[in-house]
């Protein structure tokens, strides 16, 4: 396994848009496990193939607290969303920055899993929450991009700010990255 680079918005790589798996190979294998390590040293609780400069459509998962329960998601569709809510985001390829975001609270997902099986689940919370997030990824979205222009624009002067702070050695910004996806 190996651990690789994570892009960091405004990184143009990450508005690229992933391609569907043909086929769920030792190569495709190989991609979901060194993305889970990735996120796991991260530390994060989601990536998105995309934020590893790869245009494929595979994300990978892991919500719970022991980090012992990984979900990968190959090729997913969402079939049916309901309900609204809003709760805080924060993602692996904007550090530092956490702000709220609405999406679907309730969906139904169908994906291929690592062994190229099909299957559906439906789910809500948070999960449900981070599943959209990684699924905007595979479409080149981020999810500052759901944020007003003027919340927005606060976000791109912290992170300037961020990086001016991490290239003079000062540190890195934020440390609650523990959530971000
Ligand atoms: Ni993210």
């Amino acid at each position: 396994m190996a651990i690789l680079s994570i892009l960091e918005f405004p990184d143009e790589r990450l508005r690229k848009k992933a391609l569907p798996v043909a086929e769920v190979d030792a190569a495709i294998r190989q991609l979901v496990d060194d993305m889970l390590e990735t996120m796991y040293a991260a530390p994060g609780i989601g990536l998105a193939a995309t934020q590893v400069n790869v245009q494929k459509r595979v994300l990978v998962l892991d919500i719970s607290d022991q980090k012992n329960a990984p979900y990968c998601f190959i090729n997913p569709e969402i079939l049916e969303e309901s309900g609204r809510e809003q709760s805080e985001e924060g993602c692996l390829s904007v550090p530092g920055i956490f702000e709220k975001v609405t999406r679907s609270n309730k969906i139904t997902v169908r994906a291929l899993n690592r062994e190229g099986e099909l299957f559906e689940m439906e789910t809500e919370g948070l999960l449900a929450v981070c599943i959209q997030h990684e699924i905007d990824h595979l479409e080149g979205k981020l999810f500052v991009d759901h944020l007003s222009p003027l919340k927005r624009q606060m976000v791109r002067n912290k992170l300037k700010k961020g990086q001016r702070t991490r290239a003079g050695g000062h540190g890195q910004t934020g440390s609650r990255s523990s959530a971000s996806l």
